[in-house]
Parts: C-alpha cells; sequence; structure tokens
C-alpha cells in the first residue's frame, strides 16, 4: 500500500492506504480524528466538511492521494493555544447544537466562509448547504452573525 504524508492540525502525519481511500476513513478509522461525521458519503450533507489548504472541504469526496503533501484541518484543530475560534466561541453563545451531529461541519464551513466574507448577509448564510436534520438554522445564522463580530 502506499504511504502519504499530509499536514493533518498542524502536525506533519504519515500513514499507509489505498490511494483511492477517502480522506473522511483515513482520519476516522486509521488516525482516531472523529471530529468530521459521516451522514451520506457523496459529498451532499456535508457533515464531514473540514478545511483542505484553507478551504471547506466535503471530505467524504477527497482521496488520501489527493491530500498529500496538504496542509488538512478539522475541527479538532481549529481552536488554537487552547483559545477556540471565535466560531466555536459564538457557537456555544449561542447554544446552537441539538444532537450535534452536524455541528463539526457546519462550524468549519462557517470559519471557512468568514475568512473572505467578514460581514455574511442572511442570503449568503442561507447558501450554506450544510443539512441539520435538527433544524438548528435560525441559530447557526445568529452564531456566525455573532462569530462576524467577535473576528
Ligand atoms: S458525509 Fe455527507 S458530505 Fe461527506
Ligand atoms: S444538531 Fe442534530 S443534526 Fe444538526
Amino acid at each position: 500500500m502506499p504511504t502519504y504524508t499530509f499536514k493533518l492540525n498542524g502536525k506533519a502525519v504519515t500513514t499507509t492506504a489505498p490511494s483511492d481511500m477517502p480522506l473522511l476513513w483515513v482520519l476516522r478509522d486509521k488516525l482516531g480524528i472523529t471530529g468530521p461525521k459521516y451522514g451520506c458519503g457523496v459529498g451532499v450533507c456535508r457533515a464531514c466538511t473540514s478545511h483542505i489548504n484553507g478551504q471547506a472541504a466535503q471530505i467524504c469526496t477527497v482521496t488520501i492521494a489527493d491530500v498529500a503533501g496538504k496542509n488538512v484541518v478539522t475541527i479538532e484543530g481549529l481552536a488554537t493555544n487552547g483559545t477556540l475560534h471565535p466560531v466555536q466561541q459564538a457557537w456555544l453563545d449561542e447554544d446552537v447544537a441539538q444532537c450535534g451531529y452536524c455541528q463539526p461541519g457546519q462550524i468549519m464551513q462557517a470559519a471557512a466562509m468568514l475568512k473572505t466574507n467578514k460581514t455574511p448577509t442572511d442570503t449568503d448564510i442561507d447558501a450554506i448547504m450544510n443539512v441539520c436534520r435538527c433544524g438548528t438554522y435560525c441559530r447557526i445564522r445568529a452564531a456566525i452573525k455573532r462569530a462576524a463580530r467577535l473576528m
């Protein structure tokens, strides 16, 4: 099996895996990173959303070969030096989570958006396609606006 090296949450990691193994499974099954969740496996629900080279990506549709040499950040790597990312803090302040299953993906999607859009409108936020079966969308909207102010 081929060997791949990439950066994961700030540290270089090396692992062996079939070249077509989805990154989601490499992280969850081989590297013990369980923040990104499995919902659909086909890039629709976005429960697995993480960052690749700073951009939001659905890592169930990205292979381990695709990320060789790249920088991958999951929800586990979003806080810095023990300080929550403003999006994580806003999520807590707005008490967003219900069952919580979709929330790592929601937070990673919001954090990626706020890098380039500092003042998202309701329309911008509603364009986020991450699914929440618990229907926390109103609190997600409030939390993203709160995070934008914090940032
Ligand atoms: S598991 Fe649904 S988009 Fe990745
Ligand atoms: S909080 Fe339950 S699916 Fe979103």
